[in-house]
């Protein structure tokens, strides 16, 4: 059995039924999310291209590598808010190498084509690995610095607690000295929050929906869409945005293969997504708990969002 179909049993049977967030991103989940980004109420896309058009020098400057350097990127994706920053340091003479990091090869080959064209003179070696499995193939090989970069708000997708245990994974993976560019959201107006994450157009909504039509394509699922609804709603005090799918009626649904069948009461929800916002004062916690020192925090001139250059101590 695939951990895919493993893990959507186990969430589906579970009481308060869930669904990991990672399982968005198949290749239609992929261009929905890029559909999201380029939605005005999605603010965090602007917000952390100012920071990086504002600073990218500072940021630049505040790495402090006088020899070649790696640039990693955790989940590259479309690459669109690092090309501001991989085409600032090259402009200001910095030796590295850029290695994006992404489980889907798909997006790689699209990201590394685009890069060929917009940034010939950038060397580029794409990973098409688990996060940790490329960092531990790169902490044998590399004698050169690294600056490792998490950037879109990824870290929200944790839960309280556990981001911490990530980054502490993560510091395992480098030496002292290598730096972290860690994009977070912060905490603001809740209304400003739910907008994001559930527009009037629908956008997010067919996002959140797709984890079900794709356990309909690749687990023979029969799941009537139609009678779910997508809702999200906001934690001021935990900073976290929940999403959920809302099941409107009563019914069975059968996966291939699977003789139990998963049954859903009217009005039962499945949890599909955390989108975490932080405070600044959070993330000097966060920082501190996890073998890192914060450099500096970078905000955009609304400070909506912030990018937090770390240190491994
Ligand atoms: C890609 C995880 C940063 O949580 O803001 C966007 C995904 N979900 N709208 C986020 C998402 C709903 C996004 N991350």
């Amino acid at each position: 059995m695939t951990s895919f179909k493993q893990d959507v049993i186990t969430g589906l049977s579970a009481d308060a039924k869930y669904l990991s967030s990672r399982y968005f991103y198949d290749e239609i989940g992929d261009q929905i999310f890029q559909e999201i980004m380029a939605m005005p109420d999605y603010y965090l896309t602007r917000a952390e291209e100012e920071i990086f058009h504002l600073r990218k020098e500072e940021i630049y400057k505040a790495l402090n590598f006088s020899c070649p350097f790696k640039l990693v990127e955790l989940g590259a994706g479309d690459g669109l808010k690092t090309k501001i920053l991989l085409r600032s340091f090259l402009e200001q003479k910095a030796d590295f190498q850029y290695l994006p990091i992404d489980i889907s090869s798909h997006v790689l080959a699209e990201l590394s084509e685009s890069l060929a064209q917009e940034l010939p003179q950038l060397e580029v070696e794409p990973m098409a690995k688990e996060y940790f499995e490329a960092l531990e193939q790169l902490q044998k090989i590399s004698g050169e610095p690294k600056l490792v970069l998490f950037l879109g708000s990824n870290i929200g997708n944790f839960p309280q607690g556990k981001a911490s245990g990530f980054l502490n994974s993560l510091a395992a993976k480098l030496q002292t000295g290598d730096k972290l560019l860690l994009g977070v959201d912060l905490k603001k107006e809740p209304a400003k929050i739910l907008k994001a994450y559930s527009d009037k157009t629908g956008i997010t909504a067919r996002f959140n929906l797709n984890i079900l039509s794709r356990i309909n394509r690749e687990l023979g699922a029969n799941f009537d869409l139609q009678s779910f609804d997508h809702y999200a709603s906001y934690n001021p005090q935990s900073g976290e945005c929940r999403s959920y799918l809302i099941c409107r009626k009563a019914q069975e649904v059968h996966l291939e293969g699977v003789a139990q069948n998963i049954h859903f009461e009217e009005f039962e929800s499945i949890h599909t997504e955390i989108s975490k916002k932080y405070s600044p004062s959070e993330l000097d916690r966060l920082a501190a708990e996890t073998g890192f020192k914060v450099i500096e925090k970078f905000y955009d001139s609304q400070k909506q969002f912030s990018d937090v250059l770390l240190e491994k101590r």
